[in-house]
C-alpha cells in the first residue's frame, strides 16, 4: 500500500450474497471499497450499509459483467477509487441443470456468465495488476467444478474451467508480486441457493464463506476451500470408483 494506508478494494458482483457479506469485513477495516454490479438501488443501499459499519468510501459502477469491456471499465474503477489493491470477483449463477440439458440458450449463459465472462474480466484483472507489480485477485470458484455430476454438470464445468484459469494467473504471478486465488465454496445460504432444501450441516453461512474469501486476498492459495473442510471432501468425492460414483444420486 502506498501513502493513504486503507485498503482499496473493487467488488465484481458486489449484489451477490457471499460478496456482500464480505464487504461488510472491509468495512470493518475502513477499506475504501468499490461495487460493481446491476441496479443502482440496490448498489446504493449496500454502500450506504458499508459507510455505515465503517468504510472509508464507497462508490458504485453499474455494470453488466456480460456486456461491459473489462479493461476500460476496470481502468475506470482505478480512476475513482485511486489505485486497486484486492480485486474480488464473486458474480455467477446457477441455473437450471434440466433445462440446460435441452435448452442451449440456457447452458450458453450458465457458461457465458461462469466461464466466458469471468475468464475475461479476471485476465483483465490480472493485466492490470501485474502492470502494478502488486495486488491480490480472489475469484470464486464451486467445489462443483471438481467432479462433474448429474444435478449441475454445466455449472460444474465452466467452474472447472475458471479455476484452471485463475490457477494458471496464480502461476504467471509466482514470484512477481501480485497474486490470484480461486475460492472454492461448498453449499452457502444465499440467493443463489434460495430453491434448494438445506437440511444438510454442510451448509455454510454467507459470513463464514466471507472470512475466508477475506483471508484469501492475503495469503494461501492458489486454491482455497471455502470453508476448508471441502478440501478434504472434495479429495474424497473426486477419488469415489466410478462405478460407486454412479449409484449416487447427488
Ligand atoms: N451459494 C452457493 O452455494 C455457492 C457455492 C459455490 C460457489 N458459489 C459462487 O459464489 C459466487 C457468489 O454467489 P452467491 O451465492 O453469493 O450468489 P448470489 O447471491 O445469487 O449472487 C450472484 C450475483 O451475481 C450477479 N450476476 C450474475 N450475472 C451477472 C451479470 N451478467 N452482471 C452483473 N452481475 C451478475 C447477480 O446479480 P443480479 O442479482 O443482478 O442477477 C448476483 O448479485 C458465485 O460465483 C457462485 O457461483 C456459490
Amino acid at each position: 500500500m502506498t501513502a493513504d494506508a486503507s485498503l482499496h478494494v473493487l467488488i465484481l458482483g458486489a449484489t451477490s450474497g457471499i460478496a456482500q457479506a464480505t464487504a461488510r469485513l472491509y468495512a470493518s477495516e475502513k477499506a475504501v471499497i468499490g461495487l460493481a454490479g446491476r441496479g443502482r438501488s440496490r448498489l446504493e443501499a449496500i454502500a450506504q450499509d458499508l459507510v455505515a459499519r465503517g468504510a472509508s468510501s464507497v462508490e458504485i459502477f453499474e455494470v453488466d459483467f456480460t456486456a461491459a469491456p473489462p479493461a476500460g471499465t476496470l481502468a475506470a474503477a482505478t480512476r475513482a477509487l485511486g489505485r486497486l489493491d484486492h480485486i474480488l470477483l464473486a458474480y455467477g449463477v446457477l441455473g437450471e441443470q434440466a433445462t440446460a440439458e435441452c435448452d442451449p440458450a440456457v447452458a450458453r449463459t450458465i457458461i457465458d456468465v461462469n466461464f466466458g465472462s469471468a475468464a475475461l474480466w479476471s485476465l483483465a484483472a490480472a493485466d492490470l495488476l501485474a502492470r502494478q507489480g502488486r495486488g491480490s485477485l480472489v475469484v470464486l470458484g464451486s467445489v462443483a467444478g471438481d467432479r462433474g455430476r448429474r444435478s449441475n454438470y454445466v455449472y460444474g464445468s465452466a467452474k472447472a474451467g475458471l479455476a484452471v484459469l485463475v490457477q494458471g494467473i496464480s502461476h504467471r504471478f509466482a514470484g512477481r508480486g501480485p497474486r490470484a486465488v480461486i475460492v472454492k465454496p461448498g453449499p452457502t445460504d444465499t440467493p443463489m441457493t434460495a430453491g434448494i432444501k438445506k437440511g444438510s450441516p454442510l451448509w455454510a453461512t454467507p459470513d463464514a464463506v466471507a472470512e475466508v474469501v477475506r483471508k484469501a486476498a492475503d495469503h494461501g492459495g492458489p486454491i482455497v476451500y471455502a470453508p476448508a473442510r471441502w478440501r478434504l471432501i472434495m479429495l474424497i468425492i473426486r477419488n469415489i470408483p466410478t462405478l460407486v460414483f454412479n449409484k449416487m444420486n447427488f
